[in-house]
């Protein structure tokens, strides 16, 4: 597995839940890459796409990363409440439009996603992170059904949310407003929580000059990353006036590697399930106004510049190692 530099120290060991999705797709290539991390296993969920389209993406992705040993599981096709609020029309088709990519060279297991998650979680010598980049129905219901012992759980970072504007919604990011339910699971299970929202990940723009050092390293691995970023910026520029595409997941699978690259906040944060315009929207307590404990930790700040570099050292690694 190719090498990409980081601290010495003990990998983190991670199950990484998510419904690729361009962005889920880099996520997923850092994991890989990075020496800091322990990739146990990948869980998908609805969300950009129906979780069979999630599935099928992230066995393509796991294949050309050459990864074909993590297990991966498919898992929740709708939210606790019922609902399955889909992302194609950011996404594509697929989930994953843009470049071709190899057929699935292995098999989802047999198992569900939550019960991959538990299997994961019941073997490990030691707490395993749970890295959540889509809707978090699967955690929440690991949470809720307390089949294991959920302080083999290290701590709970999602992507999703916002301390700002929404996107979904003028006021609600996807992940959360797809089910708001789940998050407030998370929110209120007592465990570590990291939030990773909006506010955060829109400092993460691939800029022509991100897209041009995918294309200048000159092998498959990088183009493929380059045209998913075309394929995604394509989708901003036209539903949200960006210049360049905001590249979300991989800010959570970074803050494991490099914790520095991000400054966080701990604060309250509440999501709302019953507002008639303002479902899905999280309330993210920054100064304290209603006088309750901090419940998570909000990412606010990014070295945008230290994180390229990270991501694209892993895009790198893994194309020379193909
Ligand atoms: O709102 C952005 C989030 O929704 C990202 O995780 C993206 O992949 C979609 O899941
Ligand atoms: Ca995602």
């Amino acid at each position: 597995m190719p090498e990409v530099p980081t601290q010495d120290r003990r990998p983190t060991p991670i199950v990484l839940d998510c419904d690729p999705g361009h962005d889920d797709a880099i996520a997923l290539l850092l994991a890989v890459a990075s020496r800091a991390i322990e990739l146990r296993a990948v869980t998908t969920t609805f969300g950009n796409c129906s979780v069979g389209d999630a599935t099928r993406n992230a066995l393509r992705i796991l294949t050309l990363a050459g990864a074909t040993s993590v297990p991966v599981a498919k898992g929740a096709s709708g939210s606790l409440a019922g609902t399955s609020e889909l992302g194609n029309y950011v996404h594509g088709t697929s989930g994953l439009d843009g470049p071709e990519l190899p057929e699935p060279a292995f098999a989802a297991t047999d198992l569900t996603a939550v019960e991959l998650i538990e299997q994961v979680l019941t073997v490990s010598a030691e707490p395993v992170t749970l890295v959540a980049t889509g809707p978090i129905t699967n955690v929440a219901t690991v949470l809720q059904r307390g089949a294991v012992d959920l302080s083999k759980i290290g701590e709970i970072i999602f992507m999703g949310g916002s301390a700002d504007r929404g996107n979904h919604t003028p006021t609600a990011e996807f992940n959360t407003y797809a089910d708001p339910e789940a998050l407030a699971v998370v929110l209120g299970c007592g465990l570590p929580v990291k939030m990773v929202g909006l506010n955060l990940t829109h400092q993460a723009l691939a800029t022509p000059k991100v897209v041009a050092r995918m294309r200048e390293m000159n092998h498959h691995v990088g183009r493929v990353a380059a045209e998913w970023m075309g394929f995604f910026g394509s989708s901003y520029r036209a539903i949200w006036e960006f210049d360049a595409p905001p590249v979300h997941d991989p800010c959570t699978v970074a803050a494991l590697i490099r914790p520095e690259l991000i400054q966080w906040r701990k604060c309250f944060v509440a999501v709302e399930t019953a507002g008639e315009w303002t479902r899905g929207t999280t309330v993210v307590d920054l100064y304290d106004r209603y006088h309750r404990p901090a419940n998570a930790e909000v990412a606010m700040t990014l070295d945008a510049d230290a994180y390229w570099d990270l991501v694209l050292d892993a895009v790198d690694a893994l194309g020379q190692a193909r």
